[in-house]
């Protein structure tokens, strides 16, 4: 879906599978970029949601980093050694 343009140059963790990433990248292309498109589920249906707007506008992209709650994918910056992963359910509502 998603193909890179620029090498990588540092690696990430999306659930503890490493991911390649450029620092400085938004995580949310990061992750697009290595195939993960669902970042976190509706409370309501349980939806599968993925990044919609990628500028902080839709909210649809909040994940956990470094075990920081409610971060915006698209506007988290990629930092080598960064771990993410889909919020826990507690936080979620689930
Ligand atoms: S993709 Fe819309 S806020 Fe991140």
């Amino acid at each position: 879906m998603f193909q890179r343009t620029e090498p990588t140059d540092c690696t990430i963790t999306w659930q503890g599978r490493s991911i390649p990433a450029r620092a400085g990248e938004p995580l949310a292309a990061a992750l697009l970029a290595a195939g993960i498109t669902q970042f976190r589920t509706t409370v309501v249906s349980g939806a599968p949601r993925a990044p919609f707007c990628m500028m902080g506008s839709c909210f649809d992209c909040l994940v956990e980093v470094d075990g920081e709650q409610n971060r915006q994918a698209c506007m988290t910056l990629v930092a080598p050694g960064m771990a993410a992963g889909p919020m826990a359910p507690e936080v979620v509502g689930a």
